[in-house]
């Protein structure tokens, strides 16, 4: 994947493609009730604080060019979907999909398409251009068969870490730690001090701080063999990187784990807690939604022993089949994959644009490090598991029950066998 993306974005950054008007034709210009032109439901999880920003700005720009379809914002609140994605199952099996909703690349969503869930939509990447916009990386993993089922909005990072200076200060940190056996040491010193060392939310955010914890300890080499069989769950090594996770655990505030991502940063605000691993939508909550300026309220690095990589994400949207509203879906598509559609949402989401022909100059903070980060040759590029690049959903699923386990008895030798099982009877 690296080669890919890195060979298509340098083609990206050198001969930037010209923007589409998100007001472009699409293959139904017909629009109207009587062809489901008039109204269009968009399913996704963006609802909280920091999350809805991005959405709103995006909506608003699609109404500004479509005044005439009434938008049906379908968003189902909890992080990482983990309320919404319950929800859309139902819906599909019950034939009642919404006009679009929203998937991550990856095997996540090769799942729908495998499933014939979604819609092949090729034909919108040809008269959009889209082709020469998205990194080919990208496209490839919306691509089965040579055709294309969804469109990327956003590039998010997850190997990141939030901190609060002034705990840090207070406990006399110089600075975030640069591995995870220097982050233990911090943690018994912020312990000492009365402080959670790391805060953590519901089962995906334990997800979430494992595939990291991965990633720093086994390095991207390692880690990408995790998602394919080429490394064992049960190999010393990962049962190593195992030890080292329920370590970091045990400095957490899981007996009392907050109910979703945003509180558990605000444990970080408020000081109680020194550390969050999150990915950068946090970076909108704290410094849009919480006005922190970055440095002096809250900080942010890549997670411990993972600098000059990234571990990748993307929110996609797509076609499904039997949408009810085709025409008014398909003009959803196109201000999904539109420069300015992407380009309104994305500063206020915390995530930088899937297109490569970015206004550069609307990222600011943490976000201009991010596409400078994204777009660097040397830059690494892995997959989320918490955030479906590289686990298909049933095998995801057996994870998230494995580690509800592990919370509670922090068997690491039980878990790796049961992820390995899991990984042989899903693939
Ligand atoms: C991810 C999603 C992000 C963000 C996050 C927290 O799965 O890709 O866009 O919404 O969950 O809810």
């Amino acid at each position: 994947m690296r080669r890919t993306f890195r060979r298509v974005l340098v083609l990206g950054v050198a001969a930037a493609v010209a923007a589409v008007p998100a007001c472009s034709s699409s293959s139904d210009d017909s629009g109207g009730a009587a062809d489901g032109g008039s109204k269009i439901e968009v399913f996704s999880w963006w609802t909280g604080p920091g999350e809805e920003d991005g959405l709103n700005a995006m909506i608003a720009d699609f109404k500004a060019k479509n005044s005439g379809i009434e938008f049906i914002n379908a968003a189902v609140s909890g992080g990482a979907g983990s309320n919404a994605k319950a929800i859309l199952a139902g819906r599909l099996q019950a034939g009642d999909p919404p006009d679009s909703y929203q998937r991550h690349a990856g095997l996540e969503l090769q799942d729908d398409i495998k499933a014939s869930k979604v819609q092949d939509i090729t034909y919108l990447y040809e008269q959009q251009g889209w082709k020469d916009v998205f990194p080919q990386g990208l496209v490839d993993k919306l691509t089965i068969d040579g055709k294309i089922y969804s469109v990327p909005v956003n590039i998010h990072r997850s190997n990141l870490l939030y901190s609060n200076p002034k705990v840090l200060s207070e406990a006399g940190i110089g600075a975030p730690p640069k591995t995870w056996t220097e982050f233990l040491g911090q943690a018994e010193t912020l312990k000492s001090a009365g402080r959670i060392a790391i805060s953590i939310g519901p089962v995906w955010t334990q997800k979430h701080l494992l595939e990291n914890v991965l990633l720093g300890e086994l390095g991207a080499d390692r880690y990408e063999r995790l998602w394919d069989g080429r490394l064992s769950w049960t190999s010393s090594e990962v049962l190593a990187a195992l030890e080292t996770y329920k370590k970091v655990l045990s400095y957490s505030d899981i007996s009392a784990a907050s109910a979703d991502w945003q509180p558990a940063l605000d444990k970080l605000i408020d000081g109680a807690a020194a550390y969050n691993v999150m990915g950068d939508w946090a970076d909108a909550y704290l410094s849009g939604t919480k006005k922190l300026t970055l440095k002096q309220g809250y900080d942010v690095v890549a997670s411990p022993g993972t600098d000059g990589v990234y571990n990748f994400l993307s929110d996609t949207f797509t076609l499904p089949v039997g949408a009810k509203n085709k025409a008014a879906a398909e003009k959803w598509l196109v201000e999904c994959g539109s420069k300015a559609g992407q380009d309104a949402f994305n500063p206020k989401k915390g995530s930088i644009p899937a297109r490569k022909d970015a206004d550069r100059s609307l990222y600011k903070g943490y976000l201009a490090g991010a596409l400078t980060e994204w777009q660097k040759p040397s830059t690494r590029i892995v997959g989320s598991l918490a955030h479906g690049v590289v686990a298909n959903n049933a095998w995801n699923a057996e994870i998230d029950t494995a580690l509800g386990l592990f919370a509670r008895d922090g068997d690491v030798a039980k878990f790796a066998a049961s992820v390995q099982k899991s990984w042989e009877a899903t693939k």
